[in-house]
């Protein structure tokens, strides 16, 4: 089994307090990434295959931001902390398309509130160069949080049933065509 290096490259550059906030973001994303992976595989085993690739679609971005984060600490010669848990909990509650979008939101709300709580880090210690960084992460999140919030209301207005779900599922395969290809593969 791969064990992680006890020997660590000294951090050089980056504020401590800003480290282990970026590293808590890691976590956030690494989490993000791997709860939208599960959903991908729970929507396509009930059929929605449309809603199924727009999370496998979202779980990919959310590595990506991992990513992002990842070399930016090492460009700073700093070590990042590979997150570790992917454990995903069986929801007992019966499958509700509206829930996990709504729960998707929620997920993307605090991930949100912990990106600005670097952005507010940064600005006290005046570490300039990483404020500067994470807005890109900031308009990001503007971003997601604003596509979820348009599948929730959509799915509200047509209905979390029936035609509703056949809709969504069609737009949603439109927008996330099948293939690795999709995904950068
Ligand atoms: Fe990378 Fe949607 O948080």
């Amino acid at each position: 089994m791969y064990k992680i290096k006890k020997e660590t490259k000294k951090n050089k550059t980056l504020n401590i307090e800003v480290l282990n906030l970026i590293n808590e973001q890691l976590w956030l994303e690494n989490h993000a990434s791997f709860y939208y992976l599960k959903l991908s595989i729970d929507f396509n085993e009930k059929g929605f295959n449309g809603i199924s690739n727009f999370f496998l679609t979202q779980s990919n971005e959310e590595r990506n931001h991992m990513l992002k984060l990842m070399t930016y600490v090492m460009e700073k010669e700093c070590t990042p902390t590979l997150p570790q848990y992917n454990f995903m909990e069986d929801d007992e509650n019966e499958f509700n398309v509206l829930s996990h979008f709504e729960n998707s939101l929620y997920n993307e709300r605090e991930v949100t509130a912990s990106i600005h709580k670097i952005v507010a880090k940064c600005k006290e210690v005046g570490d300039y160069t990483t404020e500067n960084f994470m807005r890109w992460f900031v308009t990001e999140q503007r971003e997601e949080e604003n596509k979820f919030k348009e599948i929730i209301d959509n799915l509200k207005i047509i209905g979390n049933d029936g035609v509703g779900l056949y809709e969504i599922n069609k737009n949603l395969l439109e927008t996330n065509p099948v293939g690795p290809d999709s995904i950068g593969l």
